[in-house]
């Protein structure tokens, strides 16, 4: 007989308020909001090809990078719903150079902010590659109805509330964490439902994938590069040489990791002197999920859940995965002085 027992997104999260004493449902809004959202924003990605929605916006972001059509869409749909939640004062997010404070009777009073990537790996869209969203909440600083303030979303990453992400890859999964375990959900799209698919996601101590651009080889830091060369030895016991898999997609290729095991890194290197990916909303949320899964993530030196920003769009080195592997990383940074 088949199965009919599922647990939709939202089922998950009604569940899950009741462990916090307190809650008023206000998170439970919020993410609500964010799974909405990320329906709409995979409608569009799956008709990439088919209407006028893949390629260049013609404009530059923030940070210099050409904007595509589907990074603008996806920013304003994320915004637009976290909006519409009434819970989230303000956002964060890649596409704006300044947080967005919201001035709406309701949602000033909201209690949360997020902090947002809204499509990453944007430009691997024209060539049907998987892409994500990752996002990050925190409680604001300020207080309820007054404007946010930067300080509301420099806080450091042990301070997140919920963080999770979305892979529009071969089927859409929003994977997330409230400070207790992780759950992933698969959408259904005949119903048009996330459905737990993962429960209790627990990341493996050690794995055997590595994932980095070893095209900026020559570029990385001496202990890097030993590393590499490590994970290439043969040592049967330990399972080496390991494999090496690199979509150029963060939440792919997070994902897989972490639930094979595995180390995603992404380090400095000579054109990149801070590395490439953003400690606030695409460092700081992947890391959380993986320490929640009972992984871990650094800066090389220090757990990156430990890092006080200083802005909005500041970058970090950043290793990520499978505790042992992580580890492994920091002993061979600190032993050949990064
Ligand atoms: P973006 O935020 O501009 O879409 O960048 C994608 C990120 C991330 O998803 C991926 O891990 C990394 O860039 C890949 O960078 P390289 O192409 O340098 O390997
Ligand atoms: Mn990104
Ligand atoms: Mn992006």
């Amino acid at each position: 007989m088949e199965n009919y027992k599922i647990t939709t997104l939202n089922d998950f999260i009604i569940l899950k308020q009741k462990d916090f004493t307190y809650a008023k449902g206000e998170l439970s809004s919020l993410l609500h909001h964010i799974g909405t959202a990320a329906k709409m924003v995979n409608k569009k990605i799956n008709k990439a090809g088919l209407v006028d929605i893949i390629g260049s916006a013609g404009e530059v972001n923030v940070h210099g990078e050409n904007q595509q059509k589907l990074d603008v869409y996806a920013d304003e749909v994320f915004i637009g719903s976290l909006l519409a939640s009434g819970e989230c004062c303000g956002v964060a997010t890649e596409e704006n150079e300044n947080e967005i404070s919201f001035s709406d009777t309701f949602a000033s009073k909201g209690k949360y902010i997020v902090c947002i990537d809204p499509l990453d790996g944007s430009s691997n869209i024209d060539f049907n590659v998987s892409v994500g969203t990752i996002f990050s909440i925190y409680r604001r600083i300020t207080q309820r109805g007054e404007k946010v303030r930067n300080e509301d979303f420099l806080q450091n990453g042990s301070k997140q509330v919920a963080a999770g992400y979305i892979i529009y890859g071969s089927s859409t999964m929003l994977v997330y964490s409230t400070g207790n375990g992780v759950n992933g959900f698969t959408l259904d799209p005949s119903i048009g439902e996330f459905c737990l698919s993962h429960p209790d996601i627990r990341t493996p101590e050690n794995g055997s994938i590595y994932s980095v651009n070893e095209g900026n080889y020559v570029h990385f830091p001496e202990g890097i590069k030993k590393y590499i060369k490590y994970c290439q030895e043969i040592d049967k016991d330990s399972g080496r040489p390991y494999t090496s898999r690199y979509i150029g997609s963060l939440v792919s290729d997070f994902h897989r990791n972490l639930l094979k095991g595995g180390i995603f890194l992404y380090p400095e290197n000579k054109t990149a002197p801070q590395g490439k990916l953003r400690l606030v909303y695409e460092c700081n949320p992947i890391a959380f999920i993986a320490s929640q899964a009972g992984g871990m993530a650094s800066d090389g030196k220090r757990s990156l859940l430990e890092i006080t920003p200083s802005s909005l769009h500041q970058r970090s080195p950043f290793y990520v995965g499978s505790k042992g592997m992580v580890k492994k990383v920091e002993e061979f940074l600190d032993f050949y002085n990064r």
